[in-house]
């Protein structure tokens, strides 16, 4: 193919967002409100023309207002088995990164929603791989695979067992610092990669105030007490800007290994459900068994998984 019969063009360079929807994908229905809500912005969504026909795209979202984009959650090509739409999806992604992504930045995370059988169903194994492909080509390497969780009313809740009661946390310097002490042992990648390079308490600090005390509406978190009045963990349900969430939960160290996992989930789910929602999400990495033991065994389905990607120096370890 000639290079040159592909356009790429962003959403403020004259191609349009109706062009941009004609490649499917599960964040198709956000993206118009999205925009309005300043969470997307024209010329950072951007498409490859090929005699006019889209054949692929890409998109980078980020929290309301900010300057620059945290995340790369859009990259399409409209068949992965062709070689002119993989290789119009790979200029996309280096001509689209080379005018969004400050020079000599890092480009934020690539974050792809794949079915949760990807590896076994050929379509989807070929998509994933090419745009892991597309994305490993610009220097991207996969950091972890997670699940996506949902809860769906009418899900039978357990019973609690009487060992924890719930109380709301005095204050955002209680969590903090159950955060801090529950970092010990995790098995969740992204702490893991932070205690590399900061202490606890500043890894807490970056994942509470970029993530957990994000969410939008009231905060419904719970500290679970056990019989002597030591606190135990806490568990966070609240709403992201698209659904009701189990943000964050946490079982100190010293308190692993006795199911109470259990408990605090079904906790962040009963708070949730007494407001009347009839679906909640979580995420947990594929690596962190026990919490993913502990979706499954309290009813959630796994709907999705997803693959992030980032773009780090080699010798950085993943
Ligand atoms: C994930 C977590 C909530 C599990 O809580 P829990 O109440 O200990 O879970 P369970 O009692 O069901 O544990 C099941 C098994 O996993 C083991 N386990 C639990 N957490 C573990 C950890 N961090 N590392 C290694 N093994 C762990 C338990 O010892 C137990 O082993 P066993 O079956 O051999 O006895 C807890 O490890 C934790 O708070 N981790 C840090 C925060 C986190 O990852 N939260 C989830 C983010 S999505």
């Amino acid at each position: 193919m000639d290079a040159t019969q592909v356009r790429y063009r962003s959403l403020d360079e004259g191609s349009t967002l109706a062009q941009f929807l004609t490649l499917p994908y599960s964040l198709n229905d956000e993206i118009v409100d999205d925009i309005e809500a300043h969470r997307r912005r024209p010329e950072w969504m951007w498409v490859a023309e090929l005699d006019g026909l889209v054949v692929a795209r890409l998109a980078w979202w980020s929290n309301p207002g900010e300057d620059a984009p945290e995340l790369l959650d859009i990259l399409d090509v409209r068949d992965a088995r062709d070689g002119n739409h993989l290789d119009a999806a790979g200029r996309l992604l280096a001509t689209a990164t080379a005018q969004v992504v400050t020079p000599g930045e890092r480009p934020p995370e690539y974050l792809r929603f794949v079915p949760p059988d990807w590896r076994v169903d050929d379509d989807a194994r070929v998509e994933t791989e090419a745009l892991m492909t597309l994305a490993a080509g610009t220097g991207a390497r996969l950091f972890v695979e997670r699940r996506r969780l949902e809860w769906r009313a009418g899900t039978q809740i357990s019973p609690r067992s009487g060992r924890l009661r719930f109380r709301a946390p005095h204050g955002d310097a209680e969590i903090l610092a159950l955060m801090t002490e529950a970092s010990a042992g995790t098995l969740d990648e992204y702490t893991r990669l932070d205690l590399e390079t900061m202490s606890p308490a500043d890894a807490a600090r970056k994942h509470f105030y970029g993530e957990i005390a994000a969410q939008v509406g009231p905060r419904r978190w719970r500290v679970a007490i056990d019989h002597d009045g030591h606190p135990v963990g806490f568990v966070t349900p609240g709403h992201n800007h698209y659904h009701p969430v189990i943000g964050y939960l946490a079982v100190l160290p010293r308190y692993r290994g006795q199911g109470y996992v259990d408990e605090m989930l079904n906790e962040g789910v009963s708070v949730l459900a007494a407001t009347g929602v009839d679906h909640i999400r979580a995420a947990t990495d594929l690596g962190n068994t026990p919490m993913g033991d502990a979706f499954k065994r309290n009813g959630w389905a796994e709907f999705e998984r997803s693959i992030n990607m980032t773009w780090r120096p080699p010798s950085e370890k993943m």
